[in-house]
């Protein structure tokens, strides 16, 4: 098709020159042709992710024909938007299999229709409507993907503010079926679409409120529709009744209607959704764990979540699971990212969840104090921990290997990051040079942590913060001696971040304790919330009383005692952790809760079982890795 080569010559249609000179951005859209194969790989790549299939492909297609036609489809912030999420996936494709591109090129495809969707959207900022929201959403995630937090963080907030004028929390009609046509009434289809645009945006502000509740503008409890349902049924056009979030069906609807099956008929992200719900509680629940009970007691909230998160995750249907066979199912409906998604979410809760089993590397500021009879609970803790991580890298390994595009969601980049920390760490900790055990497990884990870093590669070609994350990886095992055979984990060569030394003569470092807490001193620093602040250049933080400094020599365990937090903050504060970690990086000047890292607690490793899907060629695709 020669208009394929066309574009095949100008990915994005930005203006690149074959001299390498560039001009002034174009900033019109392309011609029909070229917005339709744009338009293409949105809907193969993008659409397909995470919960951002709210628009209706075929009635939009429809629609986008009778505005080329009547040249209207310039004033569409929503379309230059969706070429410009297109034109990135294009470029990704073109680079994968013509001629290989920078990532930084890729990022770049299609920038010049951001901006006019940006400015579009800004100037009608005024116009309450359901595609400025729809623009709104997918600006959004476009700014995490180029690494402008400020911008994401303030479009969650205009999200928010759309989302409750235009009521899109609440079903449109009774009539979910559409029995009752009505020619004024929005189509059965309009109406599915208004609910994945809602819960779309429910992820947005989970992800930006990180289970702060001052940072969470939008309750669960005010949202009043059915989860979305299957992509089937909805590109079909075919209404159904899926539930709620809380798992009953909407209180007007008959129950001779609410069939039994009603759960087969949602959607990855309908999974995706319940999963954050759980995931938000879960974050909440870390973030205070001053008033939690021990959580050792049968009866903990750690339990109970702990419960909750298995129960979820081992009752999702067949088709929905992290199996060979599911996974080339869902490749071939351009599902695979989103499945790879949901997976690695639920292991990213489970480390959220198992980290108070390592406060140090997450500098948990209220850590529990683990009684030495408690010392078989905390092992099962740190392993169960290392698992998920472990988990983590084996599922984007295997999506990894069907393309880039399968690992192209926003949040990825962050929880491979997050999981090579922790293997590391876990490597660490348990490392002791005479038991053949620990060696043969660190050895056994480099595939793990080598696929990371391989992915990091990969996603920096559609997510701009995977390049410095790639880096910061890579030289990590450089410095763990993967290339050689004398393999050890020592902390000061593991935990010692290449990028630390560069920032940490700049650093704040005022000791003490602030005397107003603030989001800043919870958050993880790859947060949202925490990326945003870090771009502002006033980011006034609470004031810190000041206490005397003490040694630096101090046992972990006394540390984590509880009545010895003032002693813990200064230790904190004197920037004695070290650990593998992109946080100075990333943010130099913001002060961070340091802690020291823990000391050894032994190895408690005896087992470490393959997941369940994994197969023998998939253990032969990680021994690729291993040089
Ligand atoms: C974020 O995007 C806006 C608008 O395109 C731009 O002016 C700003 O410089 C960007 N900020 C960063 C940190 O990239
Ligand atoms: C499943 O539900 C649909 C309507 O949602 C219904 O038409 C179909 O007969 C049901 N199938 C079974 C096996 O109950």
């Amino acid at each position: 098709m020669q208009t394929e080569t066309d574009i095949a010559s100008d990915p994005g249609h930005s203006d690149r020159q074959p001299d390498g000179n560039s001009t002034l951005p174009c900033k019109e859209l392309p011609d029909p042709k070229r917005i339709r194969v744009l338009l293409a790989h949105y809907f193969q790549h993008f659409h397909t992710l995470r919960c951002f299939a709210f628009i209706h492909k075929t009635s939009f297609l429809q629609k986008l024909d009778d505005d080329l036609a009547a040249r209207a489809h310039n004033k569409s912030s929503l379309l230059h938007m969706m070429c410009s999420i297109g034109a990135q996936f294009y470029a990704l494709e073109y680079s994968e299999t013509v001629e290989q591109f920078p990532p930084k090129t890729i990022l770049a495809a299609g920038s010049q229709w951001a901006a006019t969707a940006r400015s579009l959207l800004l100037g009608s900022f005024d116009q309450i409507s359901v595609e400025n929201l729809m623009t709104a959403q997918l600006l959004y995630d476009y700014s995490l993907r180029m690494a402008n937090y400020t911008q994401a963080f303030m479009l969650s907030a205009l999200m928010t503010r759309m989302t409750h004028a235009l009521q899109i929390n609440l079903e449109y009609t009774d009539d979910i079926l559409g029995h009752h046509v009505d020619s004024n009434s929005l189509s059965v289809t309009a109406r599915e679409s208004r609910r994945r645009l809602m819960w779309s945006c429910y992820i947005t502000d989970a992800q930006c409120g990180s289970g702060v509740d001052q940072l969470m503008l939008l309750e669960d409890k005010d949202i009043k529709i059915q989860l979305p349902c299957d992509e089937q049924n909805f590109l079909q056009e075919r209404p159904c009744i899926t539930r709620m979030l809380s798992g009953s069906p909407l209180p007007f609807v008959p129950v001779d209607l609410v069939s039994a099956n009603s759960t087969n008929t949602i959607s990855i992200a309908a999974y995706f959704i319940q999963h954050i719900e759980i995931r938000k509680r879960v974050l909440k629940y870390i973030k205070h764990l001053d008033q939690a009970s021990l959580p050792w007691l049968p009866d903990s909230e750690f339990h109970l979540f702990d419960d909750e998160l298995q129960t979820w995750h081992s009752s999702l249907p067949a088709e929905i699971q992290f199996t060979p066979s599911v996974i080339y199912l869902r490749k071939e409906s351009n599902e695979l990212g989103a499945l790879a998604l949901l997976h690695c979410a639920y292991y990213q809760t489970m480390c959220d969840l198992y980290r108070l089993g390592a406060p140090a590397l997450y500098k948990l500021r209220s850590a529990f104090y683990f009684p030495p009879e408690q010392d078989q609970f905390l092992r099962h803790l740190q392993l169960s921990l290392f698992k998920a991580a472990r988990s983590i890298a084996a599922i984007i390994a295997d999506a990894a290997r069907h393309g880039p595009a399968m690992v192209a969601d926003t949040w990825l980049p962050s929880i491979t990051y997050d999981s090579n920390r922790i293997m590391l760490y876990y490597l660490t900790i348990i490392f002791n040079p005479s038991d053949q055990g620990t060696k043969h497990l660190v050895i056994n884990t480099i595939p793990y942590l080598q696929s990371n870093v391989q992915a990091l590669k990969m996603m920096s070609a559609t997510n701009a913060v995977a390049e410095d994350m790639y880096h910061a990886s890579h030289s990590m095992l450089e410095k763990l001696g993967v290339a050689s055979d004398s393999i050890s984990p020592q902390p000061q060569l593991v935990l010692d971040d290449p990028y630390l030394a560069n920032f940490g003569a700049g650093r704040d470092s005022t000791p003490g304790t602030p005397s107003q807490t603030a989001p800043d001193y919870v958050l993880n620093p790859l947060s949202i919330f925490r990326m945003a602040r870090s771009d502002i250049p006033e980011r006034h933080a609470p004031e810190k009383t000041h206490n005397t400094p003490i040694d630096t020599g101090s046992s972990s365990a006394a540390l984590a005692a509880p009545g010895h937090n003032d002693q813990q903050d200064s230790n904190i504060d004197q920037g004695q952790a070290f650990g593998p970690n992109l946080d100075m990086f990333i943010t130099p000047n913001l002060i961070w809760d340091w802690q020291p890292m823990e000391t050894a607690v032994g190895s408690g490793m005896n087992s470490e079982g393959l997941l369940p899907w994994v197969d023998t060629s998939y253990t032969s695709y990680v021994g690729d890795f291993i040089s």
